[in-house]
């Protein structure tokens, strides 16, 4: 047991999203390739001492809600009504990653308060009720359970390591992540793409590429690619593709793409790219309000 503890929460981005369908209970059915990055926030938690259960959040950026409508204590209730532990815990949490993005901010967040606070009480949660915990707080968490990158079924909540030569193939790319100062909310974009039934993904095919992708060794990350949500997205927020349509004009940057639900995008970079012409044409469209960072694939 720990008085303290300082997680990394990473970010993510879905190389691929193929969404397939609508599901009786409104969610969608989707399978997608995500990968955590090696950028995000850090979220710390603390015992307070009081053994009262009371969790209390603080966030440094101007605009995450602290109430109880944040991820981190959503998932600090769903483990105290599973495990019955009693701690006070007051978590401070850095944020890097913008909202509003695909990027799985909130949802990482989540899964780091959940870690957290296995190392605080000393309960550890057996991987099967930490997934259940996870999916119940949103879609986006279960495939932060894991450290690597990931295949992500049903509505989320089905997650299947990547085969190591597969992962392989991801692990360490350079991306550009790239966020104009909107963003989008996750909900539009699903409802959205409802209102287009034939604009989903055909699950069969999908799974066929997916397959086709882990079997062969020397497929980069860039034949992954996909994502059914640009669509809907692209056609209310023309900035997004006016923006790669630059990238490939006048850089030739065919690998890049939406993350999740958007707005946020990202270019896969090759080992030795300097990415500074490209910072440049992203600032230059979308202005100097742009979130740009660089990071790795975890
Ligand atoms: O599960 P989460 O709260 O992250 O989902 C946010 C919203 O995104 C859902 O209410 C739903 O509208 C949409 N969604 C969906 N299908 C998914 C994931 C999310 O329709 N697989």
């Amino acid at each position: 047991m720990n008085a303290s503890v300082s997680l990394f929460s990473p970010a993510k981005i879905n190389l691929s999203l193929a969404i397939t369908g609508r599901r009786a209970d409104g969610f969608h059915e989707l399978v997608s390739v995500v990968a955590p990055l090696t950028f995000g926030d850090t979220l710390r938690a603390e015992l307070t001492g009081a053994d009262d259960g009371a969790m209390t959040l603080a966030c440094d950026a101007p605009g995450v809600p602290t109430d109880g409508s944040n991820l981190v204590l959503r998932a600090a209730a769903a483990f105290v009504a599973a495990t019955g532990w009693r701690g006070g815990v007051r978590f401070t949490l850095e944020k890097r990653i913008p909202a509003g993005a695909g990027l799985g901010g909130g949802s990482g967040n989540a899964v780091a308060a959940l870690r957290a606070l296995e190392r605080l009480s000393g309960i550890t949660l057996a991987p099967a009720e930490a997934e259940r915990l996870a999916a119940g707080v949103g879609s986006d968490c279960p495939l932060f359970l894991h450290g690597g990158p990931v295949v992500m079924r049903g509505r989320g909540e089905r997650i299947d390591p990547l085969p190591a030569s597969a992962a392989a193939r991801l692990r360490g790319r350079r991306v550009l992540v790239f966020k104009p100062d909107f963003g989008v909310a996750t909900p539009w974009a699903y409802q959205a793409l409802a209102a287009r039934p034939d604009w989903y993904a055909d699950a069969a095919e999908s799974e066929a590429a997916l397959a086709r992708w882990i079997a062969d060794d020397t497929a980069p990350a860039e034949r992954l690619l996909a994502n059914t949500l640009e669509r809907p997205v692209f056609a209310k927020w023309v900035a997004l593709p006016a923006l790669l349509a630059w990238l490939r004009e006048r850089h030739g940057v065919e690998a890049a793409r939406m993350s999740g639900s958007g707005s946020a995008c990202f270019a896969l970079l090759a080992a030795d790219q300097d990415e500074a012409p490209l910072a440049a044409t992203i600032r230059e469209a979308w202005g100097d309000a742009v979130f740009l960072q660089a990071a790795e694939l975890a």
